[in-house]
C-alpha cells in the first residue's frame, strides 16, 4: 500500500513537472534573444509623420532601398500629420516583432510615450530627423538643425542688413522648428537690438503648411504696406506659399525669401530668382545611416555618437548630425546638380536657355 502511494506520488510529480512551462520563456518579442542569431533577418519599423514634402518621399525610398540592400526587412508607416494615427501605427509595429524602431515624430512630446512603450519591450529607438522629447532614445539622427537656423539667418542678414523682417517658423510641435527659431533669433539679435532690422511679424505654422504660410505672408504684407525686406522662412514648402503671396502683389524677386530642403520647386524658384536661398540636406546618407544604426542597436553593438543637448529636458542624448549646405542662384550647379540631387534640365526648366549656365 505504502509502495503504491509512493509510486503514485512520484508519477504525479513528473506529470506536473512535464506540463510546467520552461523556466525561460521563448518569447519571440524579446529582441535580445532574437538578435542572438546573427543569421536571422532583422526587422525595422519606421514610423514616418508625412511624405507630403518631396524630401520625405526621398527618406522613405532611401530607407526602403537600403534595407533591401543589406537584407533587412523594414515596415514603414505614414501618419499623415496626425499624432494619434502615429501612436496607433507605432502600437501596431510593436506587435510585429520589430528589432528596432525609427520614428520621425509628428509631435515631439507625444512621441515620448511611444519611446517608453518600445523601450519597455527592450526595443531600441531612433529619433529620425526630428528630436523626440525623451531621455530614453538610443539615437537622434538628423542634420545639423541649429546650424541650419544659423545659416538661414546669417544669409538673410548678409543680403538684407536693414529693414523689416517676417519670421515664418515651422510647426510648434516639431523640435526642428523650435531649434531653428532659437538659432535664427540669436543671429538676428544684435541687428534687432541696434534697430537695423525690425521683426514686424512672426508665427509658427501648423504642420509646416504652405497655404497657411501664404495667408500669413499676405497679412504681414498688408499690415506693413508691402514694406518688407526679408521673409525668413524655415522650409521650402512654406517658402512656396510666401513666393505666391509676393507674386500676387507684383513683388516677385524683390523680397528675400529663405527656405530649407532643396525641393525641386524651390530650386526652380531660385533659378528664376523668385526664392533667394535654401538649405540642402542630403537625404540618402541620413536614411542609410539610420538603417545601419538601427541594425547595430538591434544587435547590441555600440554607435559612434556625439552628445546633443535637449534644451527642454536639459539632458544630453546621443546624436549623429549631418552637414548641410547653403544653396542660392550662384551655386546651384556646384551643389545639388553636381551631387545628382536634382537634374540640370529640371532645375532650369523655366529659365530661357540663353540665361542658363553651361550644362555640365
Ligand atoms: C524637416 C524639414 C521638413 C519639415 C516639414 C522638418 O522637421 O526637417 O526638412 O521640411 O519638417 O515636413
Amino acid at each position: 500500500m505504502k509502495i503504491k502511494a509512493i509510486i503514485l506520488a512520484i508519477s504525479a510529480y513528473f506529470m506536473i513537472a512535464c506540463a510546467a512551462p520552461p523556466a525561460t520563456s521563448n518569447n519571440s518579442q524579446n529582441p535580445a534573444k532574437k538578435s542572438a542569431d546573427p543569421n536571422r533577418k532583422l526587422k525595422i519599423g519606421f514610423a514616418m509623420d508625412t511624405v507630403k514634402e518631396e524630401r520625405w518621399q526621398r527618406d522613405h525610398d532611401a530607407f526602403e532601398a537600403h534595407c533591401k540592400e543589406i537584407n533587412v526587412e523594414c515596415v514603414i508607416t505614414v501618419a499623415d500629420n496626425q499624432a494619434d494615427k502615429q501612436a496607433n501605427q507605432v502600437d501596431n509595429l510593436l506587435t510585429q516583432g520589430i528589432d528596432a524602431l525609427v520614428i520621425a515624430p509628428h509631435d515631439a512630446t507625444q512621441a515620448a510615450t511611444m519611446v517608453d512603450k518600445a523601450k519597455a519591450q527592450g526595443i531600441p529607438v531612433i529619433s529620425y530627423d526630428r528630436l523626440i522629447d525623451s531621455p530614453k532614445i538610443d539615437l537622434y539622427i538628423s542634420h545639423q538643425v541649429p546650424i541650419i537656423g544659423k545659416k538661414i539667418a546669417e544669409y538673410a542678414l548678409e543680403h538684407k542688413p536693414e529693414g523689416n523682417y517676417v519670421m515664418v517658423y515651422g510647426a510648434s510641435t516639431d523640435n526642428n522648428a523650435l531649434i531653428m527659431k532659437n538659432a535664427q533669433l540669436e543671429v538676428l539679435k544684435p541687428a534687432v537690438d541696434s534697430g537695423k532690422i525690425k521683426i514686424v511679424a512672426e508665427q509658427f505654422i501648423n504642420d509646416w503648411r504652405p497655404d497657411l504660410a501664404l495667408n500669413f505672408a499676405e497679412n504681414a504684407l498688408t499690415q506693413n504696406n508691402d514694406n518688407i525686406q526679408a521673409f525668413v522662412v524655415s522650409n521650402d514648402g512654406m517658402a512656396g506659399g510666401v513666393v505666391s503671396a509676393l507674386a500676387k502683389r507684383g513683388l516677385t524677386g524683390k523680397v528675400l525669401v529663405t527656405g530649407q530642403d532643396a525641393g525641386l520647386e524651390a530650386l526652380q524658384n531660385i533659378a528664376e530668382g523668385k526664392q533667394t536661398m535654401t538649405v540642402y540636406k542630403p537625404i540618402i546618407p541620413l536614411a542609410t545611416q539610420a538603417v545601419d544604426s538601427a541594425v547595430k542597436l538591434a544587435r547590441g553593438e555600440a554607435l559612434t555618437t556625439t552628445p546633443f543637448h535637449n534644451d527642454k529636458l536639459k539632458v544630453d542624448v546621443p546624436a549623429i548630425l549631418l552637414e548641410v549646405t547653403v544653396v542660392d542662384k550662384s551655386n546651384l550647379m556646384d551643389t545639388v546638380i553636381k551631387d545628382g540631387y536634382a537634374k540640370y534640365e529640371d532645375v532650369y526648366k523655366n529659365v530661357p536657355e540663353s540665361d542658363r549656365p553651361k550644362k555640365p
